[in-house]
C-alpha cells in the first residue's frame, strides 16, 4: 500500500512537472489552433494545471485531429445538433434542422420529415430551364445566390445552378441510384445518405460555369469559376463545404462545386482560417 501511494506520488510529480515544461513557459499554447472555432472561443491549454489538488480535465492536450464532439468553449453559431450527445460512433438526429448554420453530415442527420417551409425559385441561370424542385433554395439561401451570381457576372464569371434543394425522397433515389453505378462503399464517398445530405436543408447549391460543362465533375476544379468562388464565396455567406484534402474531416471528397449557405459571419471565418465546418464546431471528424 505504502510502495503503490509512493509511486503513485512520484507519477504525479513527474505530470506535474511536465506540464508546468509546456504551459508554463509564457508561450499561450493552444491545443488545437487550426480547430479555433472562433476569435472569442480559442481553446487554449489550462493556464493552472493545479487545481484542487489535481489536474483540471482541460489540461488533457488533444491533437487537431481528436477534436471533441461537445467543444469547450463555444463557437459563434451552433451546430443545432441534438443536444443529447451521440454514443460513440451513433449518428444522431439535429434538434433544429432550419437552424441557417446547421451541421448536417454522415454522423448528424436530417429528422427524415424534414421539409424547410420557405422555399423559392432563386432568380439565377441553371442548367435546365424547368421550375423543379432542386431549382429551390430556402429564401435567405435564395437572395444571397443571385447576389453571388451578380458579383461573380460582375467580374466576368457567368455561373449557372446544377441542382440545390432536394427532398428526402428525392436524395435517397439519388443515392440508390449511385450505389447500383458503384457499389455503396464508392458511393458513400461523393453522395449522402438519405437525411445526411445538405441539400436536404435547401441551403446548398451545387454549381457550374454557364456552358454546363464539368457539371458537378471533377473537371470543374481549377476552372475559373471554381477559383472565384473560392475566393468569393464567402463574400455572400457560402462554403465550399467539401475542400480539397479534408476528406477525412468532412467525410466526402473534393467538391469545388458544392456551395453551402452558413450566413456572412460564419462563412467568413471559415474562409478566412481556412476550415471545414465540422473544424469550425470542433466536432469529430467524421469517417469516409
Ligand atoms: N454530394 C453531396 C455530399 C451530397 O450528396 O449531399
Ligand atoms: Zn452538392
Amino acid at each position: 500500500m505504502k510502495v503503490q501511494m509512493k509511486a503513485k506520488s512520484y507519477v504525479s510529480i513527474a505530470i506535474l512537472m511536465a506540464l508546468f515544461l509546456v504551459a508554463g513557459c509564457g508561450n499561450k499554447s493552444e491545443v488545437t489552433p487550426s480547430n479555433s472555432p472562433s476569435p472569442t472561443a480559442t481553446v487554449t491549454a489550462s493556464p493552472s494545471p493545479i487545481v484542487n489538488g489535481g489536474i483540471t480535465p482541460e489540461a488533457t492536450p488533444t491533437t487537431p485531429a481528436a477534436v471533441t464532439s461537445k467543444p469547450s468553449a463555444s463557437p459563434s453559431a451552433s451546430p443545432a445538433a441534438s443536444t443529447t450527445p451521440a454514443k460513440n460512433g451513433a449518428i444522431q438526429v439535429v434538434a433544429k434542422p432550419e437552424s441557417i448554420t446547421v451541421l448536417v453530415n454522415k454522423m448528424n442527420s436530417l429528422p427524415s420529415s424534414y421539409e424547410p417551409t420557405d422555399l423559392v425559385y432563386p432568380n439565377i441561370a441553371f442548367t435546365f430551364t424547368e421550375k423543379i424542385e432542386k431549382r429551390k433554395m430556402r429564401q435567405v439561401a435564395a437572395t444571397a445566390i443571385e447576389k453571388l451570381f451578380a458579383g461573380a457576372s460582375k467580374d466576368g464569371i457567368q455561373l449557372a445552378g446544377v441542382s440545390a434543394y432536394r427532398s428526402y425522397a428525392t436524395q435517397k433515389a439519388v443515392f440508390q441510384s449511385y450505389v447500383k453505378k458503384d457499389g455503396e462503399e464508392k458511393a458513400k464517398t461523393y453522395s449522402a445518405v438519405p437525411g445526411t445530405s445538405e441539400h436536404e436543408t435547401g441551403l446548398a447549391i451545387d454549381v457550374t460555369g454557364s456552358n454546363g460543362k464539368c457539371a458537378a465533375e471533377d473537371c470543374f476544379g481549377g476552372t475559373k469559376e471554381a477559383l472565384w468562388l473560392e475566393k468569393h464565396a464567402a463574400e455572400y455567406g457560402f462554403i465550399v463545404r467539401y475542400p480539397q484534402g479534408k476528406a477525412a474531416i468532412t467525410g466526402y471528397q473534393y467538391e469545388p462545386w458544392h456551395l453551402r449557405y452558413v450566413g456572412l459571419d460564419v462563412a467568413k471565418e471559415i474562409q478566412s482560417k481556412n476550415l471545414t465546418l465540422e473544424e469550425y464546431y470542433q466536432t469529430v471528424p467524421v469517417a469516409k
